[in-house]
């Protein structure tokens, strides 16, 4: 049997703030990949990146299943300078074709996630909404309605790697108690459709302070964003990239006023919350 599948996987944007390594929100750019029996094992795609089994979906994939003989042709709209998931999406999208091609019904969230090396992307890629993770499990439910993101990638690349050597072993017991109290307003806000809330919860001592000298401009957006009309910003994931979060009313002007901002240095996009997480259809 001549087997063929389409695989739709969004982008992520995790840590939302206080959450770092449990919070994550799935954005609406797409990787989408093609898989099929063709006799010949190939990587097929315009994006930079290996097209050998050193590919990182070929190896995610490889995880569960040989690759032989099939054909992977890859396409992605995901900013690849960092903080948007990428690889999360890859690692997922490997995943879901071995699982669904030889009907494995594998468990997808533990292996991408010891693959990825931590959680929240590879879950918000998984199941889409936004996602809270925790023992091993992602809780998953809808953006709210009024609730509309912009994203503000820099066209220097930062490697995950490299953010997450630029944060300490311990942190201070105040620190802790910020992000604990600020990550419970974010949520309680996204839960109850209360954007006010949402906008104080934005704030993090963890990460963002720490990872600061890699992307001084990218902090100076987070902190100025309520000033340019949104509700509020947050590095997305490791960075460089910022995830303003605005109403669907502000999205235009914020938009205006970020363009501005990053003239130079960085593109600035509209990319909605997406609800919908990984997709195989059957050609
Ligand atoms: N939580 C991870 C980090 C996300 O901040 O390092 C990486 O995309």
């Amino acid at each position: 049997m001549h087997r063929r599948r389409l695989i739709r996987v969004p982008a992520s944007s995790a840590n939302l703030g206080p959450g770092f390594d449990a919070f994550a929100a799935a954005v609406a750019f797409h990787l989408d990949v093609e898989v099929e029996e063709t006799g010949t094992f190939a990587v097929e795609t315009d994006l930079p990146v290996p097209r050998d089994r050193s590919n990182l979906l070929v190896r995610a994939f490889e995880r569960l299943a040989p690759a032989d003989g099939l054909t992977f042709r890859v396409s992605s709209t995901i900013p690849m300078s960092g903080g948007l998931g990428s690889s999360a999406a890859a690692v997922v999208a490997g995943l879901v074709a071995a699982d669904h091609l030889f009907e494995l019904d594998a468990d997808l969230l533990a292996l991408a996630t010891e693959i990825e090396g931590h959680p929240d992307n590879v879950a918000a890629a998984l199941r889409g909404g936004f996602v809270v993770c925790a023992d091993g499990d992602a809780v998953r439910f809808d953006p709210p309605d009024a609730l509309e993101a912009l994203v503000v990638v820099p066209g220097e690349a930062v490697h995950t790697a490299h953010a997450r050597q630029a944060l300490p072993a311990t942190v201070p017991m105040a620190d802790a108690v910020f992000n604990v109290a600020h990550g419970a307003l974010l949520m309680l806000g996204l839960a109850t459709g209360d954007l006010d809330l949402v906008g104080r919860g934005l704030a993090d001592r963890l990460h963002q302070p720490h990872r600061e000298p890699l992307y001084p401009r990218s902090a100076e957006i987070v902190r100025e964003a309520r000033s340019l009309g949104a509700i509020g910003a947050t590095i997305s994931g490791a960075g460089p990239t910022v995830l303003v979060w605005t109403t669907v009313e502000q999205a235009f002007g914020v938009h205006a006023a970020l363009q501005q901002r990053a003239r130079g240095w960085a593109t600035v996009h509209r990319a909605s919350f997406e609800p919908v997480g990984a997709d195989v259809r059957e050609l």
